[in-house]
């Protein structure tokens, strides 16, 4: 699937060195599942040459009319597309992957930073019939993004590790004053390390758990390997783990003792079939 050209018709400040920018091209995505964008030279031809071919960006804002996108600036292609402004040209590939599973009466969201972006359309999808509860987290205030839109929800709560909003802390301290009784789904998504943590506190309960994890993705199209992990390949199989599939790689565990790669070493599961 090659990359269509795009136009961006919007771009919006949404926290520290992260930008929402909304796209003219409708996307048949379900909240979860991630597209490639790939960034052309520009008029002079020119482009940085550390600037990745194509990057894995999620969906934050799904519908018939355009998508919106959310990026962190954290590299070279990043704060390249922070610089993008209404009328640039990129291109667009996917959706990829699978998404979020929408089940549940009583569900509970946990965002960590730009993990949040994912979660918008799936948190939009829930508000229509019910309340989530909500825990997004960042190291300060600025670095959770969507603030206005988080801070309407009725039963958000917020952590911050400098203590600028909600609990001063990580997720996982907010999470400890949770009664997590009163749940029946979580969906995450956020730092690897903040996902583990998630996964210990809710691992022994009955509570449906689906969480979005990062790897290495560098084709996006299930054919490389670079973004295995155990064997499934996030691009493909994921980015979405289910409470099955996290068992299944020892999510949470110690990955070195255990044999389970992570970023970029990966065969896929085809491959080891072979
Ligand atoms: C499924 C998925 C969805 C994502 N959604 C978003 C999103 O909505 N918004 C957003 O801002 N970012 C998102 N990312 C992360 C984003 O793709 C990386 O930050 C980006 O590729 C970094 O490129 P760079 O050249 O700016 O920085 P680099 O210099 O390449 O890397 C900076 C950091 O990002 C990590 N990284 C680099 N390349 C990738 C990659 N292809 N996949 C994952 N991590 C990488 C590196 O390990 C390093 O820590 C997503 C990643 C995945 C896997
Ligand atoms: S990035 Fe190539 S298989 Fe996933």
């Amino acid at each position: 699937m090659w990359p269509k050209p795009v136009t961006v018709t919007g771009r919006k400040t949404d926290g520290r060195e992260i930008v929402t920018l909304s796209l003219n091209i409708h996307v048949p995505a379900r909240p979860g599942q991630m597209v490639m964008v790939w960034l052309p030279r520009d008029n002079s031809g020119k482009r940085n040459d550390e600037v990745s071919d194509e990057v894995p960006m999620s969906l934050s804002g799904i519908s018939k009319d355009g998508v919106t996108i959310s990026v962190k600036g954290v590299g070279p292609t990043t704060r390249a597309m922070l610089k993008l402004r209404p009328g640039d040209m990129i291109g667009v590939s996917g959706p990829f992957g699978k998404g979020f599973y929408s089940s549940g009466e009583k569900p509970l969201i946990i965002g960590g930073g730009i993990g949040l972006a994912p979660l918008m359309p799936l948190m939009r999808q829930f508000l229509a019939r019910s309340w989530p509860y909500l825990i997004a987290g960042g190291a300060t205030t600025e670095d959770i993004p969507f603030l206005t839109q988080l801070r309407s929800i009725m039963g958000a709560r917020f952590a911050t590790e400098d203590g600028s909003l909600g609990t001063k802390g990580t997720v996982i301290d907010a999470l400890h004053k949770f009664d997590l009784g009163t749940v029946d789904s979580l969906y995450a998504c956020g730092p690897m390390p903040m996902l583990e943590a998630v996964w210990r506190e809710v691992h022994d309960t009955e509570i449906n758990v689906q969480m979005s994890l990062e790897a290495h993705v560098r084709c996006g199209r299930g054919v490389c390997g670079s973004c295995a992990i155990g064997a499934y390949r996030v691009c493909h199989d994921g980015p979405v783990f289910d409470r099955r599939m996290l068992d299944e790689i020892g999510f949470g565990r110690d990955f070195s003792k255990e044999g389970i790669r992570s970023e970029g070493e990966g065969r896929t599961a085809e491959a080891r079939a072979r």
